[in-house]
């Protein structure tokens, strides 16, 4: 079993982090992680050189973006790739690499509270706008479109009188952290240890 995370640009790397860690306590059955990051100056990268993680630098600006991507992933035999803060949708050739094994992680009940645009302490904004007593993230499979594909993993959480954005986000960071981990064992538990990549 083998496990990529692919970060964005602001690449913060919580999510990743995470991943990291589960990977290194066993949690998770991978042997370790590739980080994918669009550039070598950002706080994921710092962490995941800490954790002796394998690192690539692909930025989604490059011209070869999708093929350089893909090109990457058959290198490196990665069965399941973990989008973490990469805000992009990945293009059609990487989809198609990958069938079934790309997953994301949204900080809110999906498919409420998603699509184009919808990140960060926007998602929060929105939640609190719609007066919903709940909030929490969800891990789903990506497809072409933001934030549609089939949920693997949800986690819920309160909203509580007098939150704001930043104190529902507070709340529901360290969900995000338990949920990916536990969506990634479930998915590796479904597919198989040895995954795709053993058929072939
Ligand atoms: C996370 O909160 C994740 O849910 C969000 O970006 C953040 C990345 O943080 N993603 C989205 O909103 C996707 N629509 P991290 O770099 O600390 O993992």
């Amino acid at each position: 079993m083998r496990l990529a995370v692919l970060v964005g640009g602001k690449g913060r790397g919580s999510n990743m982090k995470a991943i990291l860690h589960a990977c290194k306590t066993g949690r998770i059955p991978s042997e370790g992680a590739l980080v994918i990051a669009p550039k070598d100056d950002i706080p994921a990268v710092g962490i995941a050189r800490e954790y002796g993680a394998e690192i690539a630098i692909l930025s989604p600006k490059e011209q070869h973006f999708a093929a350089d991507l893909v090109a990457i992933l058959a290198a490196e035999r990665i069965d399941l790739l973990c989008l973490a803060g990469f805000l992009k949708l990945l293009p059609v050739e990487v989809l198609q690499a990958m069938p079934d094994s790309i997953l994301n992680i949204h900080p809110a009940l999906l498919p409420k509270f998603g699509g184009k645009g919808m990140y960060g302490v926007r998602v929060h904004e929105a939640v609190l706008r719609a007066e919903q007593l709940e909030s929490g993230c969800t891990v789903h499979y990506v497809n072409e479109q933001f934030d549609e594909g089939a949920i693997l993993w949800q986690m819920l959480c309160p909203v509580e009188p007098g939150d704001t954005p930043e104190t529902l986000a507070a709340r529901i960071l360290p969900l995000e952290h338990e949920c990916y981990v536990e969506a990634i064992r479930k998915w590796i538990a479904d597919h198989g240890k040895a995954g795709r990549k053993a058929s072939m």
